[in-house]
């Protein structure tokens, strides 16, 4: 797709040329993981949302460059709190560069994020995206919290919507609000909805993907004690204190197989697209099914990912 090569070029260009810290350690550790690669999803969702609406993606590019940098920073600080080893295919940057550096580097990056939008967005934009920032902690927090125990699915979405919905929501939002919408939020609850898609399918993947392609470590939730979208959407065929009991101890590998056999990634991607679906018909209601393309295209990526 050739508009969406011409915007990763941009992204690329801009990620690196706008990371300037003036202390060596940040620039290292800063430049480690944006440098990594990594999908770009949400300050590419930022750019063709603005696009779509007849927006100039030019205005909405230093705030789509702030949305990585967030996502940048909580990755720095996902990986210290999971005790992850590989991210984006390399070492990741706390086996690199240690747990202090990264928490610290992660905090410089939020700052940053926040730092371009005082200076190219307005109040509203701020407000959107910090409020995104609060959502993700606390969906981290939360997550944090329910380590060991079997969770419902209420409390599954409320983790996961603000861990990871919450920024793609802002994603979209922004775009929208640079094209000049004033129903920004409506775009910012489909962006939520994508949000929600692309975790549940990251939770199927840590089941069933290759750690090769993704790049990080498979099988992880479960080691460290997380009950995700694949075991609740079958718990009623187990035994809760069989799992429980797993959970604690880390004695998965029977578990992941059972979740697998019952057809808990299964039923994962099915409820992912039923969110990219909802996602995709209120954006046909809002902007013409022509237009959307490639948005369109993009959305659909999120379930049919292998990284
Ligand atoms: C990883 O996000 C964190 C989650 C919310 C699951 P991505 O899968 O978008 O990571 P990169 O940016 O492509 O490395
Ligand atoms: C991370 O969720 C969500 C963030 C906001 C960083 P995960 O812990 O599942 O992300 P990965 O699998 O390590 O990328
Ligand atoms: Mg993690
Ligand atoms: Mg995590
Ligand atoms: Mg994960």
């Amino acid at each position: 797709m050739q508009v969406m090569g011409y915007m990763v070029h941009l992204l690329e260009e801009e990620l690196i040329k706008h990371l300037d810290p003036e202390v060596r350690a940040v620039l290292d550790v800063g430049n480690y993981i944006v440098a990594s690669g990594g999908k770009r999803m949400r300050p590419i969702l930022s750019l063709l949302t603005c696009k779509a609406l007849g927006g100039d993606e030019k205005s909405v590019l230093p705030l789509a460059i702030g949305i990585e940098y967030i996502h940048v920073a909580s990755l720095l600080h996902d990986d210290v709190v999971d005790g992850a080893d590989r991210r984006r295919g390399k070492l990741s940057a706390n086996v690199v560069f240690g747990n202090d550096l990264c928490v610290l580097t992660g905090d410089y990056m939020y700052a940053k994020a926040l730092w371009l939008y005082s200076v190219y967005g307005n109040l509203k934009s701020i407000e959107i995206v910090s409020k995104a920032v609060m959502d993700m902690a606390q969906g981290q927090v939360l997550e944090l919290k329910s380590v060991g125990d079997l969770i419902d699915e209420d409390t599954y979405f409320s983790i996961i919507d603000r861990k990871t919905g919450a920024l793609f929501g802002a994603s979209m939002a922004v775009g929208a609000l640079v094209a000049g919408r004033e129903d920004y939020e409506e775009f910012y609850r489909i962006g939520l909805k994508i949000g929600r898609a692309f975790q549940l399918v990251d939770d199927a993947l840590d089941y069933s993907g290759s750690e090769e392609k993704l790049g990080k470590p498979v099988g992880s939730d479960l080691k460290e004690g997380k009950c995700t979208y694949p075991l609740i959407s079958v718990i009623e065929k187990l035994n809760f204190e069989d799992v429980k009991r797993s959970l604690r101890s880390g004695e998965i590998l029977w578990l992941r197989e059972k979740v697998v056999e019952l057809g808990g990634v299964k039923k994962t991607y099915e409820r992912a697209l039923t969110e990219v679906q909802d996602a995709l018909e209120e954006l046909y209601g809002i902007v013409g099914k022509d237009l959307v393309q490639p948005l369109e295209a993009l959305i659909i990526s999120v379930v049919k990912r292998e990284r």
